[in-house]
Parts: structure tokens; sequence; C-alpha cells
């Protein structure tokens, strides 16, 4: 039997959202956090006013310049933008692949509590199935890491949710889908920068060596990760140089080369600090010759200040849109190819 993986082309498809000055938007918020994100700008949450706040950014004329995908909810994922069409296909028509984050948020990790561990697995190949046929080309998966001292995180934790980022990659793959792998080493706490460095790196070191175990094609894979930077709560700011520095060694010393690629999230960053992170950071992988390539893959740098101006009213909607392309077109420049 054709399984449908073997007619497509994942390799080509993970390698294509690395086209040159493009990216990924992340506009998968759950319904409870774009409800909280929507809310802190006094909007209220329905599902109207959530597709609404979907459409500011999918609707905005020439994002096809900056993003090569765009990843979406569920519930996104079987809306129309204001134009009438399904958001999956106004996207694609625009050259923009859409993708879908497929795992169902987290837990508590029972062997350690203050832990979390990702849910999803559960019925997930059907559920690829039902979104393949929705027009997704590609998927993310995202998994919680928390630093405190040298306490958190336990190696059983990053063990068990490597497992499971494993699990989905092979799933996905097999159903013809581009996993994106995005096991997020958070930015709250006291930690220094050279402790995220440790944690990015011993995260992704476990990450692959577990790929491996799985038999999973990194070639068709792509790592969202985050950079190494001091805690938010360190009272410390460090400068892109320093951020760049150690974000690349770590990548470096456990990233398998033949991945297709890696995509950053921006964690909690200003916009303005995720774009200035993001230009050293690839003049520093283009320096080392890094094996991959990069780009980003925000959802907060991206939307905040958009969001901010818009304020879930028709009359600020030209305004926003505006704020929107001019971020995308610095986070783009960042890239600096
Ligand atoms: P931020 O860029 O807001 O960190 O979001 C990226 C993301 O996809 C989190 O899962």
């Amino acid at each position: 039997m054709l399984h449908y993986a073997d007619m497509i082309d994942l390799v080509a498809t993970a390698r294509s959202f690395f086209a040159s000055g493009k990216g990924i938007l992340a506009a998968d918020e759950s319904v409870h956090t774009a409800t909280a994100r929507l809310a802190a700008y006094g909007v209220p949450a329905s599902a109207e006013m959530r597709r609404r706040y979907r459409d500011l950014f999918l609707g905005a004329e020439g994002i096809e310049r900056y993003l090569s995908g765009v990843i979406l909810f569920e519930e996104t994922l079987s809306q129309k933008g204001d134009d009438g069409k399904p958001f999956p296909d106004s996207l694609a028509a625009r050259g923009i692949a859409p993708g879908i984050k497929v795992d169902e948020g987290i837990e508590p990790f029972p062997t350690s509590p203050e832990e979390s561990i990702t849910k999803g697995l559960l019925g997930l190949d059907a559920r690829l199935e039902g979104y393949r046929k929705q027009g997704a080309v590609f998927t993310k998966w995202r998994a919680v890491v928390r630093i405190d001292g040298d306490r958190l995180p336990t190696s059983t934790a990053l063990h068990e949710n490597a497992k499971r980022l494993a699990s989905y990659a092979k799933e996905a793959q097999a159903a013809g889908l581009v996993p994106i792998l995005e096991p997020e080493v958070l930015l709250e706490g006291k930690h220094s920068r050279q402790r995220a460095r440790a944690v990015i790196e011993e995260t992704l070191g476990m990450l692959f060596s577990v790929l491996e175990e799985h038999s999973v094609d990194c070639a068709s894979v792509i790592l969202k990760t985050a950079m190494a930077l001091s805690g938010s709560d360190s009272g410390r700011k460090d400068t892109p140089e320093e951020v760049a520095e150690d974000t690349v060694a770590a990548l470096l010393a456990s990233v398998p080369r033949q991945t297709s690629g890696i995509v950053f999230l921006s964690g909690g960053q200003t916009p303005e600090q995720a774009t200035e992170n993001l230009a050293a950071i690839s003049r520093r992988a283009r320096a080392l010759n890094a094996p991959w390539p990069l780009t980003f893959s925000y959802a907060r740098a991206l939307q905040e200040e958009a969001l901010a101006l818009w304020k879930g009213k028709q009359e600020n909607l030209a305004l926003a849109r505006t704020a929107f392309l001019e971020r995308l077109a610095r986070v783009s420049a960042a890239l600096g190819n």
C-alpha cells in the first residue's frame, strides 16, 4: 500500500520554510491563551472575536513577502477570513503553507509535579488525517521546560517530553506532515544566561538522541527553540552579541547537521529584543558556518504591537496591520539573507 507520506517530499517542504527573508508566524494560541491576550486589551472573548483577531494578521496584504508558513490553532483551521475563504485556503493561495498545533497542552508530570508533560498522543493519527484534509502541510508540538536553579529541569522530565516529541514526529511524518518540535525552555526565572545555555543544550541533546533511538528522520524535522537568555527575574539584560554567542554554541553542540532547520520562538522578549537578538544570532551562525538554516517563528513578538493598536476595533484595523507589516519587515531583514 502506498503511504500518503511517500507521495510528499517532506524534506523539500521542510526546507521551503527557510526561503530567503521568510519565516513562520505562530498564530496558534489556544482558545484559552488567545482569550487571555484579547482580554488584556479589553476585547471580549468569543469565537467571532478570535476570528477577527486572526484575520487582522492573516488578512493583511503583502504578508507573503515575509511568511513561508503560519501555524494555526484547530479553531482557526475551520474559520473563514473576511474575504469569505477558509484561512488555510487563502494562505495557500498566497504561497504561505498552513500548519497546525497538534498537541493538547500540558499537565503536571506525576514523577515531578512542578514540571510538565505535553498531552495529545491519544487519537493523534486520526486528527492528523483530518488536519491534512483541511489543508495543513505541517504541524507543531510544544513541550515546556522550566528552569529552577540546578534543581529543574530533571532529566526524567526531559526524557519523557523527548519521547512524546519523537512519537509525535513519527506520526506526523507518516501522515505526510512536516513536524516542528518545540521544547520551549522558559524565560521565566532567576537563572543566568549561561544556565539557560546549558539547559537548552541538555534538552536538545536528549531530544536528538531519543529521535535517533526512534529512527525519526531529522532531515524533515524542524526544531523550534528558545534563545539562551538570562531569566526574566534575574535583573540582567543581555546584549544581542551575548545572546548570539550562547545560543549558537548550544545549538552547534546539540543539533545534528542534517536537521532541516531551526526556528526561534520569542518567549516573552519585546518585539525589539526578539528582532535584534535574531539579527545577532543570524550573523554569528553565518560567521561560524552553522550547518542548518535559521529563521523566526514568533507569536508575541510579531503580533503584540498590532494587537495593542487594534483593540478589537474595526476603525483601528488599517493602522494595526501597518504595524504588523513593519515588524515583519524588520524581523525578516534581521535574517540578513
Ligand atoms: P512566542 O513567540 O510568543 O514565544 O510564541 C511562540 C510559540 O509558538 C509558543 O508555542
